[in-house]
């Protein structure tokens, strides 16, 4: 058994009538990236900032890297990183004197800070930044600076709030490509929230989806995917007849067989395998289009919720 790093049982948390969190359950191990998922207002980060000490629960409790987020908030503190969802208003700081300023706040001589910084300043591609103001920075590097700051005191747990919004496709990209690397050296554990649904898809070896102070699924992405929707074989003949031939046809290999005008989508085990089978079965259908459709983790949401992630997110 790996050691668990977050046991959180019951946590709630209410803002007056808005029940944000509503008994959240989680366990998370060492060394496991687990992405959090959900629309706006879902609850993911007042779940992070409980189980980063920064906001009470109204009840429930939780131990974090083996502290109690109750009784020993400094100890979770001193071994977690954070970063957070906003960050704060622009600096004056150089770019380098912040990641001093914030090793000292974690206790270390100033020659360690200097000496830490001089680490993480390359690690996450700031070198070149190390004298500029922390307020003239673009926004991806901003994000960068964040999570150096975040791993100052060497953290054995990173919890990191939208790490990537706003960024650019390539900032992000360089962003995930710095933290997937101190996650490999230093086999961190991490919990993010994002999003950008392909980061949880291909990152993460966890997904938990939340949706209205509940976490609704909670599994790698590819099981909650053939769990809840599978794979769909979509052909779109040349009429509604051939269609509906189709449907006869693909019979009891799928479930959920649907015809939509001259379109017939089913669900089926393995779509690869089912295709042609299913195409050389009726060699008199005309056949305009066919394609496998593997399920997104928006399509997960869809099945769970009833609404689609992206939707939720445009609102
Ligand atoms: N300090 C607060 N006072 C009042 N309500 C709050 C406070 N913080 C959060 N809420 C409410 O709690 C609910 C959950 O908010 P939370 O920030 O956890 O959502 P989220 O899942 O992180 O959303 P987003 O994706 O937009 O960041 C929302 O309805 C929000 O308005
Ligand atoms: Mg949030």
């Amino acid at each position: 058994m790996t050691r668990s790093l977050i046991e959180a049982r019951g946590l709630t948390r209410s803002f007056g009538p808005v029940h944000a969190v509503q008994g959240l359950d989680l366990d998370v191990h060492a060394g496991e990236l687990v992405a959090f998922l959900g629309p706006n207002g879902a609850g993911k980060s007042t779940s992070l900032r409980m189980l980063t000490t920064l906001l009470a629960p109204t009840s429930g409790s939780a131990t974090v890297a083996g502290c109690d987020i109750a009784t020993d908030p400094a100890g979770v503190r001193r071994r977690i990183g954070y970063v957070g969802q906003g960050n704060g208003a622009g600096h004056q700081q150089r770019v380098v004197d912040e990641l001093v300023g914030q090793g000292r706040a974690y206790g270390l001589s100033r020659a360690a800070a200097r000496t830490r910084a001089a680490e993480l300043l390359p690690a996450l591609q700031l070198d070149a930044l190390a004298d500029r103001k922390v307020q003239t920075l673009s926004g991806g590097q901003r994000r960068r600076l964040d999570v150096a700051l975040g791993l100052v005191h060497r953290p054995e747990l990173l919890f990191l709030d939208e790490p990537s919004t706003g960024l650019d496709p390539q900032s992000r990209a360089n962003l995930w490509e710095h933290v997937l690397r101190l996650r490999a050296e230093r086999g961190m554990t991490i919990f993010l929230t994002t999003h950008y649904l392909e980061e949880a898809d291909t990152m993460a070896e966890r997904v938990l989806v939340m949706d209205a102070g509940r976490v609704v699924a909670d599994d790698t992405a590819d099981r909650l995917k053939s769990k809840h929707v599978g794979e769909r074989v979509v052909v779109r003949a040349g009429s509604a007849d051939g269609a509906a031939r189709l449907a006869a046809a693909v019979g009891t290999q799928a479930t959920d067989v649907t015809v939509t005008g001259t379109t017939m989508t089913a669900r089926v085990d393995d779509g690869p395998a089912t295709l042609p089978a299913l195409l050389r079965a009726v060699p008199e259908v005309a056949v305009a289009a066919a394609e496998v459709r593997r399920a997104t983790l928006d399509d997960v949401f869809l099945a769970l919720t009833g609404r689609s992630l992206r939707e939720t997110e445009a609102a």
